[in-house]
């Protein structure tokens, strides 16, 4: 079958960046869909809601017409599913977003259509809960009639170096002919990565949840060096930098204040539920969530050293909160550890000013937050933070700085008299 139209549900950090290299391949009709009314407005007003400069600037020069209507998607070929996989309350995988976007393109699926998943999930979601659902509605066999594909994206928003058009992507489906067709079209717009066939679509799927428990684990193994090393009084940052000289078999990870955004927060859980499933618990797995998920605790605890080496309590105390998202330079705030953070604080009873120059509701100028505050928490390592503290803290009245991510200058900060406390350092 000739690909002519194609479709792209959810239209966030993947699949705006999807969107958008599909239009820029200028081989076919690109329907972008997503359900948010005020999302749609907004990009077809030329405003991307995510920090992507290839996005930002393409919206900028040329008109798109992104949609949350259904009869849109009529004609397609081609469905890439790019919505959200969160877990609930309670770490339960949440397969909402996934479930309502195949029963929405489900109507459209005929004889030679492609069916991609790119959201995070856990191996057998694909056969086991969009399959049947896609079978229903269409009365046609999947793997034979249409094709069932998954293709995890990969993108690391911010990033300078990585994007939607050189990061490798591995693809899988149902047969080795359809998995064969599709993984030729992705590389009609995944111009400069390759685009590598696997056997099936739960390898596939495996692929990206182990890529993501690495990250958790490893993080989580340094966020417990941390722990025992600040008892311990040894440097970690700088025992770190020391072992990353062997040239091979060691690879660095970081600790800090806490893990978040929508995939390392959140996957694990949709790999340890899956396996509990068969009768097998992941015990590492849960481990590293745990961990990970104490660290925002953590900091507060090394806030509350910190001030008690100058003699005040947290109550009543001001406290400049720097960062509010979960990684630097991005204003996406979901899962972010500063959150936790910053509830916590506020219920121990300090007084929060919250600093983020990307996120809306905080405040944006750094010299303004940090006026009268006495203790500052390092949260999330923007640029802004990382060059611009330094020279305010001279001025300032701060007595405690915890350095959640590690990223100021220890020895320069002590010397100007103010107690320093990192995480590992
Ligand atoms: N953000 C990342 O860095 C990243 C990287 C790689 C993979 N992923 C994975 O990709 C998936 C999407 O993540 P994201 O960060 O792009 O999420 P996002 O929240 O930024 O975007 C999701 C989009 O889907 C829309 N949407 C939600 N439910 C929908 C539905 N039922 N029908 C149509 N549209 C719907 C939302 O309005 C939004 O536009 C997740 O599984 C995530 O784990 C994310």
């Amino acid at each position: 079958m000739r690909i002519k139209k194609v479709a792209v549900i959810g239209l966030g950090y993947v699949g705006l960046p999807t969107y958008v290299a599909l239009l820029k391949a200028k081989t076919y009709e690109v329907v972008g869909y997503t359900r948010s009314q005020k999302k749609v407005d907004a990009i077809n007003k030329g405003q991307s809601p995510i920090e992507d400069e290839d996005v930002i600037s393409y919206l900028k020069s040329n008109k798109v017409k992104a949609t949350n209507k259904q009869q849109d998607l009529k004609g397609c070929d081609v469905f890439i599913i790019c919505v959200p996989t969160p877990v609930k309350d309670d770490y339960v995988p949440d397969y909402e977003p996934v479930i309502s976007a195949t029963q929405l393109v489900a109507p459209y699926i005929k004889k030679g259509s492609h069916y991609v998943l790119e959201s995070t999930v856990n191996p057998g979601t694909c056969e086991e809960i969009i399959l049947p659902i896609l079978e229903k509605e269409t009365g046609l066999k999947a793997g034979s009639d249409f094709n069932i594909a998954h293709c995890p994206e990969r993108i690391n928003p911010g990033d300078q170096k990585w994007n939607i058009y050189n990061i490798n992507r591995n693809i899988g489906s149902l047969s080795k002919s359809q998995n064969k067709e599709i993984a030729s079209f992705y590389r009609t717009f995944i111009t400069k990565g390759q685009v590598n066939e696997v056997n099936s679509l739960k390898v596939a799927e495996a692929t990206k949840i182990i890529e993501n428990t690495f990250r958790d684990i490893n993080i989580a193994y340094v966020n417990e060096l941390a722990q025992s090393f600040d008892i311990m009084g040894i440097d970690l940052h700088e025992t770190l930098k020391a072992s990353s000289n062997k040239q091979f078999a060691f690879m660095p990870h970081y600790p800090g204040c806490g893990v978040g955004g929508h995939c390392i927060a959140v996957d694990p859980y949709y790999l340890i539920r899956r396996a509990s499933l068969d009768g097998f618990n992941h015990q590492f797995l849960k481990y590293a969530r745990e961990i990970n998920n104490g660290m925002p605790g953590y900091t507060i605890q090394r806030l509350l050293l910190g001030l008690n080496d100058v003699g005040l309590s947290l109550k009543g105390t001001k406290v400049a909160l720097l960062g509010l998202s979960y990684k630097p330079d991005i204003g996406d705030i979901r899962e972010s550890p500063s959150l936790i953070i910053e509830k916590e604080l506020k219920k121990l009873g300090a007084q929060i000013i919250v600093y983020d120059p990307y996120v809306k509701r905080a405040e944006k100028d750094l010299a303004k937050a940090i006026k009268n505050a006495k203790a500052i928490v390092v949260a999330t390592a923007h640029k802004e933070i990382k060059m611009g503290l330094e020279s305010l803290l001279k001025k300032s009245k701060v007595k405690v700085v915890i350095d959640g991510r590690n990223c100021l200058d220890k020895e320069k900060i002590k010397k100007m008299g103010i107690v320093y406390k990192g995480i590992g350092r």
